[in-house]
């Protein structure tokens, strides 16, 4: 069994980002401009926007982070998004999911100008995505493929199983597995998929991103299987400084010791996502997708 040190990796990567910055900007380029919008305070949504501005500066990146609060109302947020579209100082800019229950994810979503849709989630970037065409792409899939790819894991007429459905992560990732040049016959399990255990013990790569903790345990694995695990649920943990630990969907003690890869929680899928956005951010800035 191998362990995927998405930690490592993305270190790599940030490398090769920050690498590329300085030769822009010493060729009298500018830097790139992220900008994280934040609604509230959700702890989760907090912790992921702190670290995206952290590695910005590591990237040597420009950050705006912009904070709301949960009142806001969805008129000030497109607004914003409205101003943000216009700015030309800006490249990219996100806003940070979930959102208050009276403020639409889709109509912000929407109104975000999909040349500077970094997280990939505006329907015209999700529909390049789909036809194969130049489009910023989802953080974590995109994350999940570096991955494959970096650790060469064979993925040719492979089975991936993939248990969830998301638009952020399950469906974009069935998409990319199945693109030529990955080359994977895909099943997309879901809550209402009746034979879920038998189809995972087909899988040579499971992509576990359905938010239950421990939920993919060592009889649904095949041995030799390549398993990804993108659950970061929060769970209790009084032995922890902040109370709290971070677990996967994946029962990682009894499944590891099957698999021929396995990515751990945390240090495997998160740090990745963090560093696919810099990517697109520098893609923003470089005017690499939209020309
Ligand atoms: N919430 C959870 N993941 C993400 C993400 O990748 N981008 C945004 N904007 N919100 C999220």
């Amino acid at each position: 069994m191998e362990l995927i040190d998405g930690k490592k990796v993305s270190k790599e990567i940030r490398q090769e980002i920050a690498d590329e910055v300085r030769q822009m900007t010493a060729a009298g380029g500018r830097q790139p401009h992220l900008v994280a919008v934040l609604v509230g305070h959700d702890g989760g949504s907090e912790t992921y926007v702190a670290n995206k501005i952290k590695a910005c500066e590591e990237c040597g990146f420009k950050s705006t982070l912009i904070r709301f609060e949960d009142n806001a109302t969805e008129a000030e947020l497109l607004q914003c998004v409205g101003r943000l579209n216009a700015d030309p100082d800006v490249d990219g800019f996100i806003v940070q999911l979930p959102l208050p229950k009276h403020i639409s994810e889709e109509k912000v979503t929407e109104a975000i100008d999909p040349r500077k849709d970094v997280d990939g989630f505006h329907p015209q970037n999700v529909g390049r995505m789909t036809i194969g065409a130049p489009a910023f792409v989802s953080a974590t899939p995109q994350g999940i493929v570096d991955l494959i790819r970096r650790y060469d894991i064979p993925t040719a007429g492979k089975h991936a199983v993939i248990i969830g459905r998301s638009n952020i992560v399950g469906r974009p990732m069935s998409i990319l597995l199945s693109q030529k040049g990955i080359d994977c016959t895909v099943t997309v399990c879901h809550s209402r998929t009746p034979n879920m255990q038998e189809l995972c013990r087909q899988a040579d790569i499971i992509v576990a991103a359905l938010g239950k903790p421990g939920f993919v345990t060592a009889d649904m694995v095949k041995p030799g299987a390549v398993v990804i695990d993108v659950g970061t649920t929060r769970v209790s943990d009084p032995t922890a400084q902040r109370g709290w630990r971070l677990k996967g969907d994946v029962d990682f003690e009894n499944v590891a010791p099957k698999c021929s890869f396995i990515t751990p929680v945390p240090g495997g899928v998160g740090p990745m996502t963090i560093v696919s956005l810099m990517k697109n951010t520098l893609l923003a800035g470089k005017k690499a997708i939209y020309k």
